[in-house]
C-alpha cells in the first residue's frame, strides 16, 4: 500500500424517499460499503456519503395521499431508510437529505453559474395538464390505451403489454392517473440546460483511456450510442405545484428533481465537512487532489455520465474520477416479482435472516462489470452454508476448544514449520486480494479467500488436533498446531472484514485484539491470551427462506416503487389502493349486536355509550362516535354489526370493548340496521 493516504469521497445513488429499501437496492449499497470499508482498512481518508432523494411529483402526491406534508413523509422515510442500512451494516459517514439548506444553496449557485455561462435557455413548451388537479402531469401520471396494441391502462411513456415506447400525447383516450380527468395541452415556459453545447467536453472526458477512464468499457460503448443519436437539451424546470427548490428569479418554477439530486452528493458532503471541519473545496474544486467515486445502477447512467459531469464542469467544479456502474438484481433468474414473493424488502429479509449472509453472497457475485447479478435462493443457502460457515467460521471452532481446555486460553509463543508455511501462504496473497478489492472484483476476491480457507482446513485435516489430544507427549505440538489454526482464522478475518465487519468485530473480541486493519496481515499473534470461543454465526435453514418469501407475498399491499426504468421517479401501481390480505380480513369477528341501552357520555361531543347484547348473555360496553346521527332513545333495540374481537381499549370515559359498524355518508345520515326477523344477536356476519 502506498504510504501517503489517498483522499477519497464515495457516494451511492440517493434512494427515492417514496419507497422502502429492497434487496435490489442493497446490491449497490453493499457493493459501495465493501469498497469503502476496504479503503478505510487500508488506511486512506475515505468518506462515504449518501442521502434520501426527496423531491418531485411522486413524493408530493404520496404525501397528499397519506394526508401529511411532504416534509413529514420524507422525515419518516429517512428514519426507515437509515435504519435498514444500519442493520445491513452499511456505514455512511453522512446520510442526509436533498431537502436541505446546503443543497438549496449549491443547486441555486450551480444554476446561476450555468446561466452566466450561457448554458440555460428558456423556451415555451406544450405539456399535458390536469385541469381538475391544476397541475402538469409527468408522463408516468398519464394513462390511456396503447397506440400500438390498444391495451388499456398503460403509462404515458411505454406499454407494459407490447413494449412500445411513445409520448403521452400518443395515448388513446388519455386520463390523469391523479384525478381521472381528461388532460389538456397547455403551454408553459421551461428552463433547459444546453447539453448539446457540452458535447466536445463530454467526449473528451469520457474517452480518456486506461486507468483514468471514468467508466467501464461497456458503459462507454452505451454512451457512444447516445452521442451518435445526438445530445438533446435537458428540461430542468417544473411548474408549481412541485415539491422541490424554486429556481432563482423564476417565480412558480422549480428545479426538476434530477437537477438537485446529484448535487445532493455535494450537499451531504458539505454537511459532513461542517461536522468534521473538512475542507469542501479541497474535494470539489478543479484543483482538488481528492478522488471522487460514484456508485450507481445501470438505469441512471445517462444522468451520471452526461448531465452530471457537464453540470459540474460548467459551474466551476471538478468532475468525478469514476462512475462505477452495476447491473440489476434478479432473483432465481427473473426480475424481482411481488406475486412470486421475490420482491423482498430489506426489513422483511432482516426479519428472517442475518445481514452477513447477503453481504457475503453479493460479494461472491459482484464484479466490475455491468451485467445483472442473480440471487438464486438455493445457491444462496448452499454457498453461505458451505463457504461462510463451513469453511471459514468452522476453522475457529476446530481449535478454540483445545486452547481453552488445555492451555488456559493462551496461544503458543512459537509455531512448527508446517504451520508457518501454511500461514505464509495465506499472508502472501494480501497484495493480490487488495488489488481485487480496489478493482471491485469482489467475486474473485472471495474465491481467493475461500481457496485460502481450504488450505487452512487441509492443514487441520492433516494435523488432526482431535487425535493428538488423545495422545501422550503431544502437548507442545498440539499447542502450536492450534495456535497456527487460530492465526489462519485471524488472517482470513482481515481479508473478509470489508464484507463482514460485524462478524470481524466478534472475532476481534474472541481474539482479544484491537480492530483489525489491512496491514495487520504482516504479523501473527503469538504468546497471547484469547477469550473463550463463542458461536458466531449459524447455517441458514431452508425454512427461514420459506418464511421470508411468505412474508414478502403478504407484503403485496406494502408501499415501495418498482425498479425504475429511466431513473424517473415513478409512482407505485399498488399505491392506489392499500389491500389487506384475506387472512387479515378473516381475523375480524363480526357479530350482530342488539343495542340494549344507549346513553349520553358526560363531556363527550361525539360519543354515545352503548350496551350491546351479542347473545348468550354476553353484553359489551362500547363507546361509539355516532351521536351526530342518533339520539340515544332512537337506538334502543336497534341492531348493529360489531367487531367482537377488537382488543379492549381504554378511553377517557371508560373501557370500550369492541366497535360498532355503521354505514352512510356520515353526519346525520349514519345508518344502523332496523331489527329484522332473520337477524339475531350473536350471529356471525359473513
Ligand atoms: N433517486 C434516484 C437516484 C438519484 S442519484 C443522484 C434513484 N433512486 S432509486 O431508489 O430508484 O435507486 C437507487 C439506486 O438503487 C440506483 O442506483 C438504482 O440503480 C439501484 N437499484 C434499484 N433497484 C435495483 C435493482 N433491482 N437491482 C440493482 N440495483 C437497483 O434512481
Ligand atoms: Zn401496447
Amino acid at each position: 500500500m502506498s504510504s501517503k493516504p489517498r483522499k477519497i469521497l464515495v457516494t451511492s445513488a440517493l434512494p427515492y424517499a417514496n419507497g422502502s429499501i429492497h434487496i435490489g437496492h442493497l446490491v449497490e449499497y453493499i457493493q459501495t460499503d465493501i469498497w469503502v470499508r476496504f479503503q478505510k482498512m487500508a488506511g486512506h481518508d475515505c468518506y462515504y456519503v449518501c442521502a434520501d432523494d426527496t423531491h418531485g411529483t411522486p413524493i408530493m402526491l404520496r404525501a397528499q395521499q397519506e394526508g401529511i406534508t411532504p416534509e413529514a413523509l420524507i422525515e419518516r422515510v429517512h428514519g426507515e431508510h437509515l435504519g435498514d442500512f444500519t442493520d445491513f451494516h452499511i456505514a455512511f459517514n453522512n446520510y442526509y437529505s436533498t431537502n436541505s439548506d446546503e443543497n438549496r444553496e449549491l443547486s441555486q449557485g450551480i444554476y446561476r453559474e450555468l446561466k452566466t455561462n450561457g448554458l440555460i435557455d428558456i423556451r415555451t413548451i406544450e405539456q399535458l395538464y390536469d385541469p381538475q388537479k391544476k397541475m402538469f402531469l409527468p408522463d408516468r401520471f398519464i394513462k390511456g390505451s396503447c397506440p400500438n396494441c390498444k391495451a388499456e391502462d398503460q403509462y404515458g411513456d411505454s406499454c407494459e403489454v407490447c413494449g412500445a415506447t411513445y409520448g403521452p400525447t400518443d395515448l388513446i383516450a388519455p386520463y390523469s392517473a391523479v384525478s381521472g380527468a381528461k388532460p389538456v395541452l397547455k403551454e408553459s415556459e421551461h428552463h433547459f440546460f444546453k447539453l448539446g453545447e457540452c458535447e466536445e467536453f463530454l467526449k473528451q472526458w469520457l474517452l480518456e483511456s486506461g486507468d483514468q477512464a471514468p467508466l467501464q468499457a461497456e458503459a462507454t460503448n452505451k454512451i457512444s450510442e447516445w452521442f451518435e443519436s445526438g445530445l438533446k437539451d435537458w428540461d430542468i424546470s417544473r411548474d408549481a405545484p412541485y415539491f422541490g427548490f424554486e429556481i432563482p428569479d423564476a417565480p412558480g418554477k422549480y428545479f426538476y428533481v434530477w437537477l438537485d439530486a446529484p448535487i445532493g452528493y455535494m450537499a451531504s458532503f458539505k454537511n459532513l465537512c461542517k461536522q468534521k471541519g473538512l475542507d469542501f473545496d479541497a474535494y470539489w474544486k478543479p484543483e482538488s487532489d481528492a478522488e471522487i467515486y460514484h456508485f450507481i445502477g445501470k438505469d441512471i447512467l445517462y444522468f451520471h455520465a452526461l448531465f452530471w459531469p457537464a453540470t459540474l464542469k460548467f459551474s466551476g467544479y471538478r468532475t468525478p474520477n469514476k462512475i462505477c456502474v452495476h447491473g440489476f438484481l434478479t432473483v432465481n433468474g427473473q426480475k424481482m416479482s411481488k406475486s412470486r414473493g421475490t420482491f423482498i424488502m430489506a426489513r422483511t429479509y432482516l426479519n428472517h435472516l442475518k445481514p452477513e449472509y447477503l453481504r457475503y453472497y453479493f460479494a461472491a457475485k459482484l464484479s466490475d462489470r455491468i451485467e445483472d447479478i442473480d440471487l438464486n435462493l438455493e445457491d444462496f443457502v448452499a454457498r453461505v452454508n458451505s463457504n461462510l460457515v463451513g469453511k471459514y467460521i468452522n476453522i475457529a471452532s476446530r481449535s478454540a476448544g483445545f486452547i481453552k481446555k488445555r492451555y488456559d486460553n493462551k496461544l503458543s509463543a512459537t509455531l512448527d514449520s508446517a504451520g508457518h508455511t501454511m500461514l505464509q501462504t495465506i499472508q502472501a496473497k494480501q497484495a493480490e486480494i487488495a488489488i481485487l478489492y480496489e478493482g471491485r472484483q469482489f467475486s474473485e476476491a472471495m474465491r481467493e479467500i475461500m481457496a485460502l480457507a481450504d488450505i487452512a482446513n487441509e492443514y487441520v485435516d492433516e494435523t488432526k488436533p482431535w487425535v493428538l489430544a488423545k495422545e501422550e507427549g503431544q502437548d507442545e505440538n498440539l499447542h502450536q498446531i492450534c495456535t497456527s489454526i487460530v492465526n489462519a482464522f485471524r488472517l482470513l478475518t482481515i481479508y473478509l472484514k470489508p464484507v463482514l465487519p460485524q462478524l470481524a468485530q466478534q472475532v476481534e473480541e474472541f481474539l482479544n485484539i484491537k480492530p483489525l486493519v489491512w496491514a495487520d496481515n504482516g504479523h501473527l499473534v503469538l504468546d497471547h491470551e484469547i477469550k473463550p470461543y463463542k458461536h458466531m454465526i449459524t447455517r441458514i435453514e431452508a425454512k427461514q427462506i420459506e418464511s421470508m418469501m411468505a412474508e414478502s407475498t403478504e407484503n403485496l399491499k406494502k408501499t415501495e416503487h418498482s425498479p425504475t426504468r429511466h431513473g424517473q421517479a415513478q409512482q407505485n401501481k399498488e399505491d392506489v389502493m392499500e389491500h389487506i390480505s384475506y387472512e387479515d380480513f378473516a381475523k375480524v369477528d363480526l357479530r350482530i349486536a342488539r343495542i340494549v341501552k344507549a346513553d349520553h357520555v358526560e363531556g363527550a361531543d361525539k360519543l354515545l355509550q352503548l350496551t350491546l347484547d351479542i347473545g348468550e348473555q354476553n353484553t359489551r360496553n362500547v363507546f361509539a362516535g355516532i351521536k351526530s346521527a342518533y339520539a340515544p332513545e332512537e337506538l334502543q333495540d336497534k341492531l348493529t354489526v360489531m367487531v367482537a374481537n377488537l382488543a379492549p381499549r381504554k378511553m377517557r370515559f371508560g373501557i370500550s370493548e369492541g366497535m360498532v359498524l355503521a354505514a352512510g355518508p356520515g353526519g346525520k345520515e349514519l345508518w344502523i340496521l332496523e331489527p329484522h326477523e332473520g337477524a339475531q344477536p350473536g350471529m356471525k356476519v359473513k
